[in-house]
């Protein structure tokens, strides 16, 4: 069963696809992980991964959407068969519902956080208070499983609801209301980190390369990170591409995307750093950055509550608009698969995914460091989910890189790029070498870092990607390649 529905406008899928890449990717992940790492030598690997690898498999998971016009789990079905190549390409779909639960899961948890945050900021309750104070506050809300899940039940509600409004009166009329407030806000805060923080270090961390000083796991997160950033590789982009106009072009709305994606997290990081290092605070804060490191920035500036609020509000609208995109490919999937209503569907996503979401309220606080889950897999539930979203993310994107460039045909692909033939030939290029092998680089450098058990894991799986396209057989007139 088709879906048959189209946006509204032809501009829809470009904002629909912004809303989703802009998130907590950006304003809370990218800048924690570039302190953390180093600065510039992380932002290097990261926006090298989004321009040669993220932007061609991202025309190419839009085309995928558009090509099939279905959820990607019925949509990967569809494309093997009519296409007839080997059914093991439909993991693509599976893996990326997988990938979809696993983030929805932190991320409402996360995007929580900035409830309470944007609460105390606005009421005032922060001015003024000292370093102690304040990191005693993020402790305590960390301590108590109670706030935390009350925060993360109200955001997955919320964005449960827009996704049940349907795509047309929930998805695109929020977005519009929401995304230009978002970069309206976003330039505030910039204008106000120069005005009181020190603009020349932040732009000095971020663009200082050596890479050097990039661990092995360092290059695992840029990876990981530039394929979260812009949502690739677990179809929140090829069930948005399955509603884009068929004469919309793929390449530019692709670019479009990953460009506003990059200047965003770069203007956030420049704010971000500039008011940490202005106030003489410490990059290396980790997941903590946003919500200790900078709201002591601001308790120490003029109108700092109310920028600060103003800036958390820009933190839970992005990701509101982020979250939405990892409901709807489930829940499109759940309607044409069982034939149940959309809010019946959105249900039952939702529902599982605020039930995982508990493990990462618990990794906080019962089951911190020392329980039988760090024992056992040597780091919290939150950092597991989050290190198999590095994995699975970059796998799912690979798979719908060999897929898009070995499975299907060139005329095939050529059909729905309606390019020119060298900037085809380019993107092929792209999809059928580069990226792959970009993927496995990274992904041998730095796996064995990582713990032992995963490496199995992995392994069997990228084996049995290989064995697809191996077992790729030709259809009626499939002879040419
Ligand atoms: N891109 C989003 C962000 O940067 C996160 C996301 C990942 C959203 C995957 C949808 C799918 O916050």
């Amino acid at each position: 069963m088709s879906t048959h529905n189209v946006w509204t406008h032809k501009g829809t899928f470009l904002l629909a696809a912004i809303g989703s890449a802009v998130g907590l990717g950006n304003l809370w992940r990218f800048p924690y992980l570039t302190g953390e790492n180093g600065g510039g030598a992380f932002i290097l690997v990261y926006a090298l991964t989004i321009f040669a690898v993220g932007i061609p498999i991202l025309i190419a998971e839009t085309m995928l959407g558009r090509a099939s016009r279905r959820s990607p789990i019925m949509g990967m079905r569809f494309l093997t068969r009519t296409h007839g190549t080997y059914r093991a390409w439909e993991s693509i779909g599976w893996l990326g519902a997988a990938s979809a639960f696993l983030i929805l899961s932190f991320y409402s948890v996360i995007a929580g956080w900035a409830i309470h945050y944007t609460w105390q900021m606005l009421t005032g309750t922060l001015v003024g208070a000292d370093a102690e104070a304040i990191g005693a506050g993020f402790d305590a809300l960390l301590a108590s499983p109670g706030l935390l899940t009350f925060y993360h039940s109200l955001f997955i509600i919320a964005s449960g609801l827009i996704v049940g409004m349907g795509i047309h009166k929930g998805i695109e009329n929020g977005l519009r209301i929401l995304m230009p407030a978002l970069f309206a806000i976003l330039l505030v805060v910039l204008f106000y980190g120069i005005a009181n923080g020190d603009f020349a270090a932040a732009a000095g961390f971020l663009f200082t390369f050596n890479l050097g000083d990039l661990s092995l796991e360092g290059w695992l997160q840029a990876m990981g990170q530039s394929f979260f950033t812009l949502s690739l590789g677990m179809g929140a982009i090829m069930a948005y591409g399955a509603y884009m106009p068929s004469d919309a072009s793929l390449s530019r709305t692709a670019f479009a995307v990953a460009v506003i994606d990059t200047a965003v997290a770069t203007v956030a990081g420049l704010a971000i750093f500039s008011l940490v290092f202005g106030a003489g605070l410490d990059a290396a804060a980790g997941p903590g950055l946003m919500f200790v490191t900078l709201p002591l920035a601001f308790a120490e500036m003029p109108f700092g509550g109310l920028v600060g609020g103003v800036f958390f509000i820009l933190v839970l609208g992005a990701a509101i608009s982020s979250s939405i995109s990892l409901i709807e490919p489930v829940a499109a999937f759940l309607v044409e698969r069982f034939d149940l209503t959309r809010p019946q569907a959105v249900f039952a996503m939702v529902l599982a995914s605020w039930a995982l979401g508990l493990l990462t309220v618990v990794s906080f606080n019962t089951w911190a460091e020392g329980s039988l889950f760090h024992t056992l897999f040597g780091r919290s539930a939150f950092d597991f989910i989050e290190l198999l979203t590095n994995i699975f993310m970059p796998l799912g994107g690979l798979l719908i890189a060999l897929f898009a460039g070995w499975a299907l045909t060139y005329s095939e692909v050529m059909k729905e790029m309606r390019t020119s033939e060298t900037w085809f030939q380019v993107w092929r290029f792209l999809v059928r070498f580069v990226a792959p092998a970009a993927v496995a680089f990274v992904f041998l450098r730095s796996i064995p870092q990582v713990e032992g058990y995963l490496l199995p894991t992995v392994g069997a799986l990228i084996i049995v990607g290989a064995f697809a396209v191996g077992r790729t057989y030709p259809g009626k007139g499939r002879q040419e390649r």
